[in-house]
This record gives structure tokens, sequence and C-alpha cells, in this order.
């Protein structure tokens, strides 16, 4: 802790409590962790689990690699430690979510073992939903959406995770989606089905 920390008193008690938050959003908060390549399909699914929960009555946020790291987190790069430090923020802003009983949908590569318990740890494990979004590298370089593949084996990009940066397959996930081998229906279905029995509120 330091010199500065050491005067600053959070006022936790006096805030509105989460399951208040929660009672009146008659929803359970949640943390939707997509994992995955770059091109794995991870907004794709996002975008479609969130309209699925809206119109059952829940309220979630999207939060994206792209949307983030030109906001909060444009001073960071793709090195191992700013990588960590990106999913270390994330991880605090999906906790403030979670205490305005909001669910997130968070599409992050969160390439690394260390990286993704590093986030369960910060949510708490009651409330992180680890989904493995797999596609194999091969088709998500043919994808290659937005162009980043073709320029990482060009040498234009380093660090390019799968390429010259290492994605370690999940070891903890909770479920695993093909995206690659069924429509995205399919994998909304299995998450959905995953999920909503977490959100519902007895
Ligand atoms: S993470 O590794 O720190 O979790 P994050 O999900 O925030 O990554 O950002 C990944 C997105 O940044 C990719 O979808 C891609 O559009 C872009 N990007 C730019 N450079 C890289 C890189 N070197 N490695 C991976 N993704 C990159």
């Amino acid at each position: 802790m330091t010199e500065t920390n050491k005067n600053i008193f959070p006022v936790h008690h006096e805030i509105m409590s989460r399951e208040e938050k929660e009672i009146f959003l008659n929803q359970r908060a949640r943390v939707i962790w997509l994992t995955g390549l770059s091109g794995a399909g991870k907004t794709t699914l996002a975008k479609h689990l969130e309209k699925e929960l809206v119109s059952r009555g829940y309220l979630a946020q999207i939060l994206d690699g792209d949307n983030i790291r030109t906001g909060i987190n444009n001073n960071l790069g793709f090195s191992p430690e700013d990588r960590y430090e990106n999913i270390r923020r994330i991880a605090e802003i999906s906790k403030l979510f979670l205490h305005c009983g909001i669910i997130t949908i968070n599409c992050f590569i969160s390439p690394t073992e260390e990286i993704r318990e590093m986030a369960r740890h910060i949510i708490g494990a009651e409330d992180f939903i680890e989904i493995y979004v797999n596609a194999p590298l091969n088709i998500c370089e043919e994808r290659d959406v937005k162009g980043l593949y073709s320029r990482a084996r060009r040498g234009e990009i380093k660090e390019f995770t799968g390429i010259t940066a290492p994605f370690e397959v999940p070891q903890k996930h909770d479920l695993e989606v093909r995206t690659d081998l069924g429509p995205v229906e399919e994998s909304v279905k299995q998450i959905l089905e995953l999920a909503l029995p977490r959100i519902a509120l007895e």
C-alpha cells in the first residue's frame, strides 16, 4: 500500500448494495468471459448473446478489446506485461458492473492461463463464466476479418497472438464452443443454456 492509499477510505457500506440492484433489475449479475484467438468469433457471439439476454429482460453490456483499447486502455500495447495490465483493468471494470447488478459479456483474447486466472480472481469464481471460443488458427487466418493475420505474417505486426505470441489453450473453461463447426446460433444456444440458470433470480 502506498502512502497516498493509506488516506483513502472506500465507503462501500453507504452505497446501495449489489443485491438491491439485482432485485431492481430482476437478474443476477455475472461476467461471461469469452476467450479465444482474434477472429475466432468472440465479438459476433457477444452481439448475439446481448440481444438474446435483452430480449429476456436482462441488462447486459459488451466489453470488447478493440473498444477498450481505444479508450481506457489506449496506453497499452501487446507485450505480455501490457496484456496483463489490459485484462487486470478490464476485470476491475467488470467488477464495477457486477456491483451495479449488470451482466457483462467480455471479448478479450486473454491469451494465457495466468491472465485468465487473474481475471477470475479479481471478479470472483462464483461470478466468472469462462467460455473458450475456439476456431482453429488456420480458420481464423482464412477469415482474417481485420486483415491483421496477413500483416502479422508479413512481419508488420509484432507479437501477434497465434503467430508470434502464444495462445494457451484454456484448461479451466466452463464451456468450449467451436465456431467453425456450426452456425453462430448453435454456439449462442450452448452459452445461454449454461449462463441463464446462473442469471435467473430465484
Ligand atoms: S489481449 O491479448 O490483451 O486480451 P485484446 O483482446 O485486448 O488482447 O485485443 C485484441 C485485438 O487487438 C485483436 O482482435 C486485434 O484486433 C487487435 N490486435 C492488434 N495487435 C494485436 C496483436 N499483436 N496481437 C493480438 N491482437 C492484436
